[in-house]
Protein backbone atom coordinates (compact mmCIF):
# COMPACT_ATOMS: atom_id res chain seq x y z
CA UNK A 1 0.00 0.00 0.00
CA UNK A 2 1.38 3.73 -1.18
CA UNK A 3 2.04 5.92 1.61
CA UNK A 4 -0.31 8.89 1.75
CA UNK A 5 0.68 12.48 0.32
CA UNK A 6 -0.45 15.01 3.25
CA UNK A 7 0.36 18.10 0.71
CA UNK A 8 -2.10 16.55 -1.82
CA UNK A 9 -5.47 18.18 -1.89
CA UNK A 10 -8.81 16.53 -1.25
CA UNK A 11 -12.21 17.03 -1.78
CA UNK A 12 -14.29 15.03 0.67
CA UNK A 13 -17.77 14.55 -0.63
CA UNK A 14 -20.63 12.77 1.99
CA UNK A 15 -24.05 12.48 2.01
CA UNK A 16 -26.85 8.97 2.46
CA UNK A 17 -26.79 7.01 -0.41
CA UNK A 18 -28.72 7.70 -3.30
CA UNK A 19 -27.30 11.08 -3.40
CA UNK A 20 -25.56 10.74 -6.39
CA UNK A 21 -22.19 11.21 -4.63
CA UNK A 22 -20.58 7.99 -6.90
CA UNK A 23 -21.75 9.75 -9.85
CA UNK A 24 -20.71 13.44 -8.99
CA UNK A 25 -17.80 12.59 -7.66
CA UNK A 26 -16.34 10.17 -10.48
CA UNK A 27 -17.20 13.33 -12.51
CA UNK A 28 -15.26 15.71 -10.88
CA UNK A 29 -12.90 13.79 -10.32
CA UNK A 30 -12.42 13.13 -14.10
CA UNK A 31 -12.61 16.67 -14.72
CA UNK A 32 -10.24 17.58 -12.19
CA UNK A 33 -7.16 14.59 -13.52
CA UNK A 34 -7.82 13.50 -9.87
CA UNK A 35 -7.52 10.23 -8.19
CA UNK A 36 -10.96 8.62 -6.42
CA UNK A 37 -11.80 6.95 -3.42
CA UNK A 38 -15.10 5.21 -3.52
CA UNK A 39 -15.00 4.50 0.13
CA UNK A 40 -18.50 3.13 0.34
CA UNK A 41 -16.84 -0.33 -1.73
CA UNK A 42 -14.19 -1.00 0.51
CA UNK A 43 -17.47 -1.71 3.22
CA UNK A 44 -19.66 -3.12 0.64
CA UNK A 45 -16.10 -5.55 -0.65
CA UNK A 46 -15.70 -6.38 3.09
CA UNK A 47 -19.92 -7.34 2.76
CA UNK A 48 -19.21 -9.30 -0.15
CA UNK A 49 -16.22 -11.56 0.94
CA UNK A 50 -17.94 -12.19 4.19
CA UNK A 51 -20.89 -13.80 2.30
CA UNK A 52 -18.63 -15.93 0.16
CA UNK A 53 -16.62 -17.07 3.31
CA UNK A 54 -20.42 -17.80 5.42
CA UNK A 55 -19.26 -15.24 8.02
CA UNK A 56 -22.06 -14.21 10.02
CA UNK A 57 -23.24 -10.37 10.19
CA UNK A 58 -23.67 -10.89 13.70
CA UNK A 59 -20.30 -12.45 14.90
CA UNK A 60 -17.67 -8.73 14.79
CA UNK A 61 -14.55 -10.88 15.85
CA UNK A 62 -14.90 -12.46 12.48
CA UNK A 63 -15.94 -9.75 10.49
CA UNK A 64 -12.93 -7.72 11.71
CA UNK A 65 -10.61 -11.21 10.53
CA UNK A 66 -12.49 -11.04 7.58
CA UNK A 67 -11.29 -7.21 6.77
CA UNK A 68 -7.63 -7.41 7.55
CA UNK A 69 -8.23 -10.57 5.14
CA UNK A 70 -10.06 -9.28 2.09
CA UNK A 71 -7.60 -7.09 -0.84
CA UNK A 72 -9.73 -4.89 -2.79
CA UNK A 73 -8.22 -3.33 -5.57
CA UNK A 74 -9.38 -0.57 -8.27
CA UNK A 75 -8.94 -0.90 -11.59
CA UNK A 76 -9.05 1.73 -14.06
CA UNK A 77 -11.89 1.38 -16.95
CA UNK A 78 -10.85 4.92 -18.82
CA UNK A 79 -14.13 6.69 -19.62
CA UNK A 80 -16.65 4.08 -17.47
CA UNK A 81 -17.24 2.58 -14.01
CA UNK A 82 -14.07 1.23 -12.32
CA UNK A 83 -14.03 -2.69 -12.08
CA UNK A 84 -13.45 -3.48 -8.25
CA UNK A 85 -11.57 -7.21 -7.36
CA UNK A 86 -12.14 -8.94 -4.45
CA UNK A 87 -9.11 -10.74 -3.57
CA UNK A 88 -8.43 -11.11 -7.43
CA UNK A 89 -11.90 -11.93 -8.25
CA UNK A 90 -13.73 -9.12 -10.16
CA UNK A 91 -16.71 -8.42 -7.76
CA UNK A 92 -18.39 -5.07 -9.86
CA UNK A 93 -22.02 -6.41 -10.40
CA UNK A 94 -21.84 -8.03 -7.02
CA UNK A 95 -20.93 -5.02 -5.07
CA UNK A 96 -24.14 -3.20 -6.53
CA UNK A 97 -26.78 -4.83 -5.04
CA UNK A 98 -29.09 -4.16 -2.32
CA UNK A 99 -27.34 -7.68 -0.24
CA UNK A 100 -23.90 -6.25 -0.45
CA UNK A 101 -25.27 -2.60 0.54
CA UNK A 102 -27.52 -4.05 3.40
CA UNK A 103 -23.92 -5.69 4.70
CA UNK A 104 -21.63 -2.79 3.92
CA UNK A 105 -24.31 -0.93 6.19
CA UNK A 106 -24.24 -3.82 9.05
CA UNK A 107 -20.53 -4.01 8.70
CA UNK A 108 -19.87 -0.49 8.90
CA UNK A 109 -20.74 -0.07 12.87
CA UNK A 110 -18.35 -1.94 13.80
CA UNK A 111 -15.48 0.72 15.24
CA UNK A 112 -12.99 -1.97 14.57
CA UNK A 113 -13.47 -2.71 10.87
CA UNK A 114 -13.62 1.36 10.52
CA UNK A 115 -10.60 1.98 11.72
CA UNK A 116 -8.92 -1.53 10.18
CA UNK A 117 -10.02 0.42 7.05
CA UNK A 118 -9.06 3.80 7.45
CA UNK A 119 -5.18 3.85 6.29
CA UNK A 120 -6.54 1.87 3.35
CA UNK A 121 -8.71 4.84 2.52
CA UNK A 122 -5.74 7.16 3.65
CA UNK A 123 -3.06 5.70 1.00
CA UNK A 124 -5.69 6.99 -1.91
CA UNK A 125 -4.69 10.93 -0.88
CA UNK A 126 -1.62 11.43 -3.86
CA UNK A 127 -0.77 14.28 -6.14
CA UNK A 128 -2.44 15.73 -7.90
CA UNK A 129 -5.01 15.81 -5.95
CA UNK A 130 -8.17 12.85 -4.45
CA UNK A 131 -11.85 13.32 -4.49
CA UNK A 132 -13.16 10.84 -1.71
CA UNK A 133 -16.89 9.98 -1.95
CA UNK A 134 -18.14 8.14 1.53
CA UNK A 135 -19.99 9.12 4.67
CA UNK A 136 -17.21 10.15 7.09
CA UNK A 137 -14.47 11.55 4.81
CA UNK A 138 -15.10 15.34 5.79
CA UNK A 139 -15.28 14.19 9.36
CA UNK A 140 -13.26 11.37 9.87
CA UNK A 141 -10.69 9.89 7.30
CA UNK A 142 -9.54 13.39 6.04
CA UNK A 143 -10.73 15.84 8.78
CA UNK A 144 -8.39 18.25 6.69
CA UNK A 145 -9.57 18.15 3.48
CA UNK A 146 -9.27 21.84 1.65
CA UNK A 147 -12.99 21.06 0.69
CA UNK A 148 -15.91 19.44 1.74
CA UNK A 149 -19.40 19.18 0.24
CA UNK A 150 -22.69 17.30 2.09
CA UNK A 151 -24.91 16.03 -1.00
CA UNK A 152 -28.38 15.67 -0.32
CA UNK A 153 -31.49 14.70 -1.77
CA UNK A 154 -34.89 13.56 -0.41
CA UNK A 155 -36.01 9.90 0.44
CA UNK A 156 -38.49 9.68 -2.56
CA UNK A 157 -35.96 11.40 -5.29
CA UNK A 158 -33.32 9.12 -3.98
CA UNK A 159 -35.52 6.00 -3.99
CA UNK A 160 -36.82 6.97 -7.40
CA UNK A 161 -33.54 7.47 -8.64
CA UNK A 162 -32.10 3.72 -7.55
CA UNK A 163 -35.82 2.44 -8.94
CA UNK A 164 -34.88 3.41 -12.51
CA UNK A 165 -31.50 2.60 -12.45
CA UNK A 166 -32.48 -1.33 -11.44
CA UNK A 167 -35.46 -1.55 -13.53
CA UNK A 168 -33.12 -0.27 -15.94
CA UNK A 169 -31.07 -3.18 -15.31
CA UNK A 170 -33.79 -5.60 -15.55
CA UNK A 171 -34.34 -6.12 -11.83
CA UNK A 172 -37.26 -6.77 -10.57
CA UNK A 173 -37.93 -3.92 -7.32
CA UNK A 174 -40.64 -1.89 -5.90
CA UNK A 175 -40.61 1.60 -5.30
CA UNK A 176 -42.22 1.26 -2.48
CA UNK A 177 -39.69 -1.03 -0.81
CA UNK A 178 -36.74 0.77 -2.05
CA UNK A 179 -37.83 3.87 0.13
CA UNK A 180 -38.49 1.89 3.27
CA UNK A 181 -35.12 0.16 2.60
CA UNK A 182 -33.07 3.78 2.06
CA UNK A 183 -35.09 5.28 5.40
CA UNK A 184 -33.68 2.32 7.11
CA UNK A 185 -30.24 2.49 5.66
CA UNK A 186 -30.15 6.42 6.13
CA UNK A 187 -31.38 5.53 9.94
CA UNK A 188 -28.93 2.98 10.59
CA UNK A 189 -25.95 5.09 9.27
CA UNK A 190 -26.95 8.45 10.96
CA UNK A 191 -27.50 6.70 14.54
CA UNK A 192 -24.76 4.49 15.01
CA UNK A 193 -22.12 5.41 17.79
CA UNK A 194 -19.20 5.70 15.68
CA UNK A 195 -18.64 7.50 12.55
CA UNK A 196 -22.45 8.46 12.22
CA UNK A 197 -23.63 10.21 8.53
CA UNK A 198 -23.65 13.70 9.38
CA UNK A 199 -22.18 17.18 7.75
CA UNK A 200 -18.58 18.41 8.69
CA UNK A 201 -19.25 21.53 10.11
CA UNK A 202 -17.58 23.58 7.36
CA UNK A 203 -19.00 21.35 4.99
CA UNK A 204 -21.10 23.50 2.02
CA UNK A 205 -24.73 21.54 1.66
CA UNK A 206 -25.92 20.78 -2.21
CA UNK A 207 -29.61 19.76 -2.48
CA UNK A 208 -30.05 18.04 -5.45
CA UNK A 209 -33.36 16.98 -5.82
CA UNK A 210 -34.78 18.16 -8.88
CA UNK A 211 -30.95 19.24 -10.19
CA UNK A 212 -29.72 17.71 -13.04
CA UNK A 213 -26.12 15.96 -13.05
CA UNK A 214 -24.07 18.35 -14.69
CA UNK A 215 -25.51 21.44 -12.67
CA UNK A 216 -24.64 19.24 -9.64
CA UNK A 217 -21.08 18.55 -11.06
CA UNK A 218 -20.80 22.71 -11.76
CA UNK A 219 -21.95 23.53 -8.41
CA UNK A 220 -19.24 20.91 -7.21
CA UNK A 221 -16.54 22.41 -9.14
CA UNK A 222 -17.21 26.27 -8.31
CA UNK A 223 -16.51 25.18 -5.13
CA UNK A 224 -13.00 23.62 -5.31
CA UNK A 225 -12.27 26.53 -8.08
CA UNK A 226 -13.76 29.08 -5.42
O1 LIG B 1 -21.84 4.55 -0.48
P1 LIG B 1 -22.34 3.11 -0.46
O2 LIG B 1 -23.80 2.98 -0.63
O3 LIG B 1 -21.57 2.26 -1.41
O4 LIG B 1 -21.99 2.59 1.00
C1 LIG B 1 -22.48 1.36 1.49
C2 LIG B 1 -22.55 1.43 3.02
O5 LIG B 1 -21.22 1.50 3.54
C3 LIG B 1 -23.28 2.66 3.57
O6 LIG B 1 -24.65 2.45 3.78
C4 LIG B 1 -22.59 2.90 4.90
O7 LIG B 1 -23.18 2.15 5.91
C5 LIG B 1 -21.19 2.35 4.68
N1 LIG B 1 -20.20 3.40 4.50
C6 LIG B 1 -19.68 4.00 5.62
N2 LIG B 1 -18.69 4.92 5.50
C7 LIG B 1 -18.23 5.29 4.30
C8 LIG B 1 -18.78 4.70 3.13
C9 LIG B 1 -19.78 3.76 3.26
O8 LIG B 1 -20.08 3.69 6.72
N3 LIG B 1 -17.26 6.18 4.22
Amino acid sequence: MPLSDPSAPVLAIDGPSGSGKGTISRAVAGQLGWHYLDSGALYRGVGVAAGWNDIDLADPAALVRCTFDTRIAFSDTPGGEPRVLINDVDATDELRTETAGAAASAIAAIPEVRSALKERQRAFRQQPGLVADGRDMGTVIFPDARWKVFLTASAEERAERRYKQLIGKGVSVTLDGLLREILARDARDANRPVAPLRPADDAVRIDTTGVGIDEVVARVLAVVRG
